[in-house]
C-alpha cells in the first residue's frame, strides 16, 4: 500500500489531467461534461478524506493547526465554486471563465500541499503512521464518494 503522500499526490496528478482536459474540450461538449463530472466527484471526496485522515493529524502542532485551517478554508472556497459551476449552463461562455478561476486556485492549492505542507508533515509525524493512513484515506474517500450528492442536496435545503 502506498503511503498517504503517494495516494494524495496520485489524486492531484489525476486532477491536473482532468483540469487540462476540461479546458481543452469544446464548450458544451459531452466530453467536457464527462471530464467535469469525473473531476467534481473525485475532488469533493478527496478533500473530505484529506481533512479527516491528513489534516486532522496535524492539528496537534501549532504550525499544523494553521496549515490545516488554511487548507480547509481553501477547500470551502473551492467547494463554493464547484457548486456554482455545477449549477451553471456548461455551454455558456461564463462557465469557462469561472472554471479558469477554479483551475488556477486549485492548482495553487495542490502545489502548496505537495511542497510546503507535505515536507513539514513528514517531519512531525512518524513515517509508520503515514504509511498506515494511505489505506484510511482510500477508505474514507470511497465512503464519501457515495454521499456527495446527498450532501449537496442537504446544503441546498439549508
Ligand atoms: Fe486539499
Ligand atoms: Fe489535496
Amino acid at each position: 500500500m502506498p503511503d498517504i503522500f503517494e495516494v494524495i499526490k496520485g489524486d492531484h496528478d489525476k486532477h491536473r489531467d482532468l483540469l487540462a482536459r476540461i479546458e481543452d474540450t469544446p464548450d458544451g461538449s459531452k466530453d467536457r461534461n464527462i471530464a467535469w463530472q469525473n473531476f467534481y466527484y473525485d475532488v469533493k471526496s478527496h478533500a473530505a478524506a484529506e481533512e479527516e485522515t491528513f489534516y486532522s493529524k496535524l492539528m496537534s502542532q501549532p504550525w499544523g493547526q494553521d496549515a490545516a485551517r488554511h487548507s480547509v478554508h481553501e477547500h470551502q472556497q473551492m467547494d463554493d465554486l464547484l457548486e456554482k459551476l455545477n449549477d451553471m449552463d456548461m455551454a455558456a461562455p461564463e462557465w469557462l471563465e469561472t472554471f479558469r478561476k477554479l483551475r488556477h486556485d486549485y492548482e495553487h492549492h495542490i502545489d502548496e500541499e505537495e511542497t510546503e505542507i507535505f515536507a513539514r508533515a513528514r517531519e512531525v509525524v512518524d513515517k509508520a503512521e503515514w504509511d498506515r493512513h494511505g489505506a484510511d484515506f482510500e477508505t474514507r474517500k470511497s465512503r464519501e464518494r457515495e454521499i456527495v450528492d446527498q450532501k449537496s442536496e442537504d446544503a441546498l435545503e439549508d
